[in-house]
């Protein structure tokens, strides 16, 4: 094999074949040899030791080298790394990839050439780092319907929301610390943002309910405006605050989105916590079934790039490889905000105190019969704060609520806004 990447994942790759060789052999029939490693920088110091005449800055010593038939890319990046793969598989390459950024975007361009090609591609590793999902979902969901995905997907944002929950570190530090730990991408803006979360989710949409679903499908926000406040209400409410990724589809269509969410706490994404990444599917048959473990990390996430090599592998040898991709064959139709329903949660900050709030109390009674307001003062030390938790109301819907709200003179502003999952009606 050729290996696009010495990073963090590439070289839990190569520890992991390195320690593992024979165990690999005895599933596979014969040893795994990485016979090229291709880097951005030949003279970086690296904590894996790889014979120099093995490195490569050149991707063309990987993609045309008639020796190496099975590709692992684990270099990131989307246009370039597309065109490096559309070519290894016009030359019969197979391909292993942890790249949810390259999936979300051109997957089906890149699974429709394999198959013309008879080429394998797998991902597992490019959703939930170690946890099997991808493989699940195209194979033991086979006979039944999944009706929603929803779950914790990046592993950096759920390390960061964690801590600053119990400890007093800033955001600035934990991130840092995710950093140094591998979890966040280059540039941890697509993990904060939420972006990384979207091109997961639109995997994992396409998957679970065989349409094809691109990141420009989903509706996604992330955590950099969530505040210590926000915790606080969420605790009160007896709710962790969660960047959720969530794919649902019923008879009028399909929504993906990712945002925090306020999550009760009897949920069990709600003490998901640290790196850790979980997975909940909602199914006709088998009803809700959670897939839970590291999502993020080198070792984590080579686990499951050496698992797909292990499937390429054992598809060489008995001579169906290109076979087992994944159909899309539903028709896709992505709902708008006014189909969209959910339960909110709102806090508003009134511009001088208690006789504004009921003011804004009375107001809101009277305009919006979708909302209740069930706690006036719950905080002694935040006497110009109320809070809302909204019936089901259509997005759309909210959006012009919280026009109006801002409208209203008593109003300072409209401080926060969390869907809410996990509460009970
Ligand atoms: P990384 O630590 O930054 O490593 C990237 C590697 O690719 C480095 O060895 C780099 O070379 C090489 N590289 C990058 N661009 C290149 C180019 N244009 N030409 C040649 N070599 C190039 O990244 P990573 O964390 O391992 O992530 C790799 C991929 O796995 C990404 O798609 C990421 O989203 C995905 N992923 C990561 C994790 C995780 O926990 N880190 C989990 C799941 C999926 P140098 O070493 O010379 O700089
Ligand atoms: N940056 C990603 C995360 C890596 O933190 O989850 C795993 O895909």
């Amino acid at each position: 094999m050729g290996l696009m990447g010495l990073g963090t994942v590439g070289s839990g790759v190569m520890q992991i074949i390195e320690e593992n060789q024979r165990h690999l052999q005895q599933q596979i029939g014969c040893p795994i040899e990485v016979s090229r490693v291709l880097v951005r920088d030949m003279k970086k110091k690296r904590d894996i030791v790889t014979p120099h005449d093995k490195l490569t800055t050149n991707p063309a010593d990987i993609i045309n080298d008639p020796d190496i038939h099975l590709i692992v890319e684990v270099i990131g990046g989307v246009e370039l790394t597309k065109e490096y793969l559309l070519q290894a598989i016009e030359n019969g390459k197979h391909i292993v990839t942890a790249n949810k950024n390259l999936m979300g975007t051109y997957g089906v361009e890149i699974l429709r050439k394999a198959k013309e090609h008879g080429c394998d591609v797998f991902y597992e590793a490019s959703v939930g780092g170690g946890i099997p999902i991808i493989r699940p979902l195209v194979e033991s969901f086979a006979a039944d319907r999944v009706h929603k995905i929803m779950g914790i997907v990046n592993g950096t944002t759920n390390f960061i929301l964690s801590k600053l929950s119990k400890d007093s570190e800033t955001f600035e530090v934990v991130l840092e610390e995710a950093q140094k730990l591998g979890y966040a991408e280059s540039d941890p803006t697509d993990d904060i943002e939420g972006i990384d979360s979207a091109y997961k989710i639109s995997i994992l949409g396409s998957l679970g309910f065989q349409t094809n679903l691109t990141i420009s499908d989903v509706c996604s926000q992330g955590i950099s405006n969530i505040t210590k406040r926000d915790v606080w209400y969420g605790k009160k409410l007896d709710c962790e605050i969660k960047l959720l990724a969530i794919a649902e589809r019923d008879a009028n269509g399909i929504s993906l989105s990712v945002e925090p969410v306020m999550i009760h706490q009897n949920h069990p994404l709600a003490s998901v916590n640290g790196v850790n990444n979980a997975i909940c599917v909602y199914s006709d048959a088998v009803g809700e079934t959670i897939f839970y473990g590291q999502g993020a990390g080198s070792l984590p996430t080579a686990h499951s790039v050496v698992g797909d090599i292990v499937a390429v592998a054992k598809n060489m040898n008995q001579g169906v490889s290109g076979r087992s991709l994944p159909e899309t064959h539903e028709e896709k139709r992505i709902k708008s905000d006014d189909e969209i329903y959910e339960k909110y949660f709102i806090l508003i900050e009134a511009n001088n105190g208690n006789s504004s709030i009921s003011n804004i109390i009375s107001s809101l009674d009277g305009i919006f019969d979708t909302i209740e307001c069930f706690d006036k003062s719950i905080d002694e030390n935040a006497c110009n704060e109320i809070m809302i938790k909204t019936q089901l109301i259509s997005k759309s819907n909210l959006n012009k609520v919280l026009r109006k709200i801002e409208e209203l003179s008593v109003v300072e502003k409209v401080a926060s806004v969390y869907r809410m999952e996990g509460i009970s009606a």
